[in-house]
C-alpha cells in the first residue's frame, strides 16, 4: 500500500517570549486566569520575523533532518491563515528563500487550525495519484498581526511560530487513513473579516477588523467533532485505538485535550503538549509539536499516531499515521 511518510521535521519561534504577567500589564487579566482556564504560560510573538521567515527557517531545518535538497522538491504547500502578502503566496516566496528549482509547484492552504492535516492529505492525494515524488508542508502564522490586544478574551490565547515536514510515498510507512470535515453553517463562531472593498462603485466603512470568537461554542464544536473524526479514521484503518501511541493534536487549550482524551477513554499521557510554552499558534501548532515529539525520539517506527487539527471555518480532520 502506497502511504505517505514523514521524512524530516522543523520548526521555528520568533525571539520575542511575552508571560501571562506581560499580558495582565496589556488587559484585565492574571496569569491564574490563562493558566487555569487554557494551560498557556507564555507565547512567542513576531518582531523581527515575518510569517516567511519563519516559514523558511522551519522548512530549511525540516529539509535538513530530511536529508532532502532543494531540486528533489517537487511541490510546496503552506497552510496559514495570516499571510504577509496577499501575492505572492508564502508557498513561493519559500520556495525563493530555499533555491527550490522552478520545476516545483508552490501554493497555501488557509484552513485555519486544520491547516496542516488537510495539506498532508492534499499531498497524499497527489502521491496517490502519482503526481509528484517529495513534497514540503509548512504551517506558519504570524497570527499576532490579526490580534485585537485590547481584547482580552483572543490576545492571551495566541503565539506566532512555523513548523515544516518533508514527506515522500512510501510502502514502509505514513499515511493510512484520513478524515476531513468542513462546516460553513458554524463560521460565525471565530472570524476575522478582511478589509472591505473599496472601489469606484463601493465606498469603504470598516476598520481594520481582528479576530473574534465564540469561545464557548468553539469549545463545544471541537470536544465533540474531535474524537469523531479521531473514531473515524482509526476505525477505517482498522486500528483498535488503544494501539495507537500517540495523538498529537492542535494546541488550542489543554481542557480541550484533556476532553477529547477523556471521551476517547484514552490515557492523557499519550497527547503530548506544548501549548504551555506556544499558546495557540493556529496552523503552525501540529507541525511544531511533531518536530518536538520527533527530535525527543518520541516517534517509533512501526507505531501508529494520530494528528488531529481543528478552527476556524468551521473545518477539522484527522489523520492516522503508521510511523
Ligand atoms: O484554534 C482555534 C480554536 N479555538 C479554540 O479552540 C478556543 C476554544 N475556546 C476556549 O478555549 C475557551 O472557551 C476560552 C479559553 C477561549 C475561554 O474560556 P471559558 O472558560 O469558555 O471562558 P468564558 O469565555 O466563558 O469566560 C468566562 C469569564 C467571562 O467573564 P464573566 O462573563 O463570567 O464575568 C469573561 O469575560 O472570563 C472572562 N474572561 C477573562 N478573564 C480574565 C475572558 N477572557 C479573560 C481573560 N482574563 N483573558
Amino acid at each position: 500500500m502506497m502511504m505517505t511518510r514523514i521524512i524530516g521535521t522543523g520548526s521555528a519561534l520568533p525571539e520575542a517570549v511575552l508571560t501571562n504577567d506581560d499580558m495582565s500589564a496589556l488587559v484585565e487579566t492574571s496569569d491564574e486566569w490563562i493558566a487555569s482556564r487554557t494551560g498557556i504560560r507564555t507565547r512567542h510573538l513576531a518582531g523581527k520575523e515575518s510569517g516567511v521567515s519563519m516559514a523558511s527557517e522551519a522548512a530549511r531545518r525540516a529539509m535538513e533532518n530530511a536529508g532532502a535538497h532543494p531540486e528533489e522538491i517537487d511541490l510546496i504547500i503552506v497552510a496559514t491563515c495570516s499571510v504577509d502578502n496577499f501575492f505572492p503566496n508564502t508557498a513561493c516566496s519559500v520556495q525563493k528563500e530555499l533555491g527550490i528549482p522552478n520545476t516545483a509547484a508552490a501554493f497555501d492552504m488557509n484552513v485555519a487550525c486544520a491547516g496542516f492535516v488537510y495539506a498532508l492529505h492534499t499531498v497524499h492525494a497527489y502521491f496517490l495519484a502519482g503526481i509528484y515524488k517529495k513534497a514540503l508542508i509548512v504551517g506558519v502564522e504570524a497570527i499576532s498581526r490579526l490580534i485585537d490586544w485590547t481584547d482580552r478574551s483572543t490576545c492571551v490565547l495566541f503565539g506566532d511560530g512555523a513548523g515544516a515536514a518533508v514527506v515522500e510515498p512510501s510502502e514502509e510507512g505514513g499515511v493510512i487513513c484520513i478524515s476531513q470535515h468542513a462546516d460553513g453553517s458554524l463560521g460565525d463562531a471565530l472570524v476575522c473579516e478582511n478589509r472591505e472593498i473599496e472601489n469606484p462603485v463601493s465606498k469603504r466603512e470598516q476598520q481594520l477588523s481582528y479576530i473574534k470568537m465564540n469561545g464557548q461554542a468553539v469549545f463545544k464544536f471541537a470536544v465533540t467533532r474531535v474524537p469523531e473524526c479521531i473514531h473515524e479514521v482509526v476505525d477505517k484503518g482498522g486500528v483498535d485505538i488503544n494501539d495507537v501511541s500517540l495523538f498529537l493534536m492542535h494546541q488550542a487549550n489543554e481542557r480541550i485535550l484533556q476532553s477529547v482524551a477523556k471521551r476517547l477513554k484514552v490515557d492523557i499521557a499519550k497527547f503530548p503538549m506544548n501549548l504551555q510554552k506556544y499558546g495557540n499558534t493556529s496552523a503552525a501548532s501540529l507541525p511544531i509539536l511533531l518536530d518536538e515529539v520527533s527530535r525527543e525520539g518520541l516517534l517509533k517506527r512501526g507505531e501508529y499516531v494520530v494528528l488531529s487539527g481543528f478552527g476556524a471555518g468551521l473545518t477539522w480532520g484527522a489523520t492516522l499515521l503508521k510511523w
